[in-house]
């Protein structure tokens, strides 16, 4: 039976301040820890058992996945006291792994049909499927280039600007044969991009890509991690269904605030008259006051907005206090219980 993996014990580095008290594999994106979309899609390829491989702050993602029952899936975990990398953390799930393996970053969102890929792989008899994606600027990815027959030839993990041959990338998401394990060292530090792939090209092994013309946005930084918004307030990536919660409504007087279609605001936000609020996602009992504009923004629960304030393109989190009238200006991240001073400027 195909399992999951879910490489989620990055430290999420890229998405300070922002993942500093959450690990980046729960953030929330658009009010639903990360993972879930994750677990929604390989629930949709007909695979219920999932392993969560965690390094950085596990507890915070075991409190909320559990054994999984609540989401229909039965989870496992497996914890490196030390990163061992990406490749070392499959290595180290080796016990609870017996066959083709579905393995995917725990920071990419995508609504890749995932049964799909392992149908491709299998037609192939691949030991190796990567999912590959288009993306403008390949230099922050590992390159992927595959010949016409879909086998790869090249990877290049974070190329320079001149080693970009091509614009296909490692979306993050791979199906692996069990013998894969038997490629990696047991001990140290082993990395998928760096160490096994480039290792795999001269060696005959049946390394295949699957091109997906579906979404794909990686959310490892703040400007990334604002996209992937987009890409869900712009209906481009459907939500998933998320288990109900109890959060209690919102308030406001319809006649007298303006808020978009296409804005997601949790329970309990209290929205007083004059506020405008477009394209962005309020977390559950935000309160925002008198006049204040909230445009192209995310914002974590908890979080005050005091009269007349301007957020636009910005990303703030939990509890954080927005003076009266102060202005962010786009591109403005905020850690949890930031406090903004009255009529400034950032
Ligand atoms: N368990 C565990 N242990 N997980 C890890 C470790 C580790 O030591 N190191 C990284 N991870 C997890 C991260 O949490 C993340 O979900 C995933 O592995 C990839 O690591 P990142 O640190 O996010 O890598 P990246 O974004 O720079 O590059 C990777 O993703 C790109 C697509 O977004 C590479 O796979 C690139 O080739 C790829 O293009
Ligand atoms: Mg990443």
């Amino acid at each position: 039976m195909i399992k999951a993996l879910i490489l989620a014990g990055g430290k999420g580095a890229h998405l300070r301040p922002l993942a500093l008290h959450i690990p980046k594999p729960v953030v929330p994106l658009a009010n639903i820890p990360f993972l879930f979309f994750q677990i929604d899609r390989i629930k949709r390829a007909g695979i219920t058992e999932i392993i969560l491989s965690l390094s950085y702050q596990p507890r915070k993602i075991m409190d909320i996945f559990g054994d999984g029952t609540k989401f229909g899936v039965i989870i496992r975990y497996t914890h490196e006291e030390l990163p061992r990398g990406t490749a070392g953390a499959f290595k180290a799930a080796e016990n609870l792994i017996e066959d083709t393996t579905l393995v995917l970053n725990g920071d990419v969102l995508t609504d890749t049909d995932l049964e799909d890929v392992i149908r491709y792989h299998r037609t192939r008899e691949a030991e190796v499927t990567i999912v590959a994606a288009r993306v403008m600027n390949p230099t922050g990815y590992g390159l992927v280039v595959p010949d016409e027959s879909g086998r790869v030839v090249r990877f290049t993990e974070k190329p320079a600007e001149d080693e970009v041959t091509g614009n296909t990338i490692n979306a993050g998401i791979y199906v692996l044969e069990r013998s894969m394990l038997g490629r990696i060292p047991a001990e140290g530090l082993q990395s998928f991009e760096r160490d096994i792939f480039p290792a795999m090209l001269h060696d005959g092994t049946r390394f295949y890509a699957y091109l997906t013309r579906g979404y794909w946005q990686d959310i490892g930084s703040p400007r990334k991690y604002l996209e992937a918004h987009f890409g869900i307030i712009s209906g481009r990536m459907k939500l998933p269904e998320y288990p109900q919660k109890s959060c209690p409504p919102n308030s406001w007087d319809k006649d007298q605030v303006s808020i978009d279609q296409v804005s997601i605001l949790d329970g309990g936000c209290v929205i007083k008259p004059g506020v405008v609020i477009e394209n962005s996602v309020l977390g559950e009992d935000c309160r925002v006051e008198e006049g204040a504009l909230i445009r192209d923004s995310v914002i974590w629960s908890g979080t005050r907005i005091r009269a007349q304030a301007r957020i636009e393109r910005s990303i703030l989190g939990r509890q954080c206090h927005i003076g009266e009238g102060a202005h962010l200006r786009p591109g403005t991240v905020l850690g949890d219980k930031s406090i903004v001073t009255d009529y400034s400027v950032i």
